[in-house]
């Protein structure tokens, strides 16, 4: 498919562009086509099937159709704009018609109907050629059930080979998947008291004995858990940093602890948040992995790449261990927009180094704000804090009556605590000024 001549994509090298910017050769298209009407009282615009179809066919030959969500609300804010030319809203809404198809119609923003995208109170948009197949089709297609491309990615990234990953439909998957090829009733799962909390659910959930180590410092004491490994323990979860506390453990510390583990025994050292520790903390995972068979390292997409909606994270294991998770794992358990978003996130330097200083001077704003209002917190090594504020359930409803969401964690057991995810400076703003209210 040959783009027309007259489209430029500003797109070509980049997947996942920079707003704004690279737009700019974009409104250079003909606006042949593309007509505003009234029709029932509101604006559309109205984009004849040639126009769609020749826009699309571009689009889709040069990209892999998705937007990162920071991506779509500019988009939106762009059709919901008054000011915005009609080009400039046609480029937005044809942007948002792909990223929608390649989501499988599922991004609440952009609703697929078939023959109209509706989109927010303001703008409705309606194309008149409904359907493009040449774009469909990739939809109605599975996926590679191998992730190869993304396997391959990581693994030059990484340095290893691509059977030592193992792709999840989110890191949640993996995770879940150790516990599946792991756990059964009669054995054993070891993690700590505050980890994450699908190590307890997924311990349950196959029947297993969890053994609730008491947590040191509100991390893992992994001194306490390598003791408590019993007979018919076959499981280990550790996660590091950890989420709800945003605990780290030096990597000193767990290769210690990977060393009294015994062989029989599988390790998931789950690094969800591992992206987010500054690099001169950040350990050679991979090395544990090659000199421990029975350890499986996890991390994912969700978190400083942004990817969270689209579900995908990976373990790192040896073969061996890597093709016994295989085997427990759905078939084509990441999608196609998953698979490619993660491809192209991978290369993405910028936008994770961008993420990490908007981290980094978000906890800092938060650290002082809370200290400001005299509350306890933890030092985090995640996008989140746990700050101390005493009857957290009734803080957290009055939070929520100021329009302020903030995660309880007293299923935790810290019923004395919330978590705060990191926001930007202005929600982080609104959430201290919410929080004085409330404790007042
Ligand atoms: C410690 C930890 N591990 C794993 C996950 C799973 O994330 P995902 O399935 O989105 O990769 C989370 C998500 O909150 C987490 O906090």
């Amino acid at each position: 498919m040959n783009a027309p001549a007259n489209i430029v994509p500003p797109y070509r090298h980049s997947p996942l562009f920079p707003l704004g910017k690279d737009l700019t050769p974009y409104r250079k298209i003909s606006s042949d086509g593309v007509r505003v009407e009234k029709i029932m009282g509101q604006e559309v615009v109205v984009v004849s099937r040639e126009a769609l179809r020749a826009l699309s066919e571009a689009a889709f030959a040069d990209i892999n159709h998705l937007l990162r969500p920071a991506h779509l609300k500019q988009l939106r804010a762009i059709l919901d704009d008054p000011e915005a030319s009609d080009n400039d809203k046609f480029v937005a809404f044809d942007f948002l018609k792909n990223a929608n198809i390649a989501a499988g119609g599922v991004l609440p923003m952009c609703q697929d109907t078939g023959t109209a995208i509706v989109m927010g109170k303001k703008g409705r948009l309606i194309w008149t050629d409904g359907e493009d197949e040449a774009a469909l089709s990739e939809g109605a297609r599975y996926p590679d059930g191998s992730g190869f491309g993304l396997r391959v990615a990581l693994a030059a990234r990484l340095g290893v080979d691509p059977s030592w990953i193992v792709l999840g439909n989110g890191s949640n998957d993996v995770l879940e998947m150790a516990a599946l090829a792991m756990l059964a009733p009669g054995r054993s799962c070891v993690f700590s008291e505050h980890a994450f909390a699908v190590y307890p659910i997924t311990t349950q959930a196959r029947g297993a004995r969890a053994i609730v180590v008491p947590a040191r410092a509100h991390g893992h004491d992994l001194d306490a858990m390598a003791a408590a490994i019993a007979p018919d323990t076959h499981l280990v979860f550790v996660a590091n940093p950890n989420n709800p506390t945003g605990t780290w453990l030096p990597p000193a510390e767990i290769e210690g602890f990977l060393d009294r583990v015994p062989g029989r025994v599988a390790v998931v050292l789950d690094e969800a948040y591992f992206e987010y520790l500054p690099p001169a903390l950040r350990a050679d995972a991979v090395a544990w992995v090659r000199r421990h068979p029975n350890l499986v390292v996890t991390r994912t997409f969700s978190k400083a790449y942004g990817l969270a909606g689209l579900r995908v994270g990976y373990g790192i294991a040896q073969p061996e261990l890597a093709a016994l998770l295989d085997r427990v794992r759905h078939p084509f358990n990441v999608s196609v927009p998953a698979l490619a978003a993660a491809e192209a996130a991978l290369g993405d330097e910028d936008f994770l180094r961008r993420t990490l200083e908007l981290n980094e001077r978000g906890l800092r704003q938060l650290t002082t704000g809370l200290a400001a209002l005299g509350l306890e917190t933890l030092p985090s090594r995640g996008n989140f804090l746990l700050v101390k504020v005493g009857d957290a359930a009734r803080i957290d409803r009055e939070l929520l009556a100021r329009g302020v969401i903030v995660r309880p964690v007293a299923g935790y057991g810290l019923p004395q605590w919330l978590r705060v995810s990191v926001g930007l400076r202005e929600e982080n703003e609104r959430f201290l000024a919410a929080l004085a209210q409330a404790l007042q």
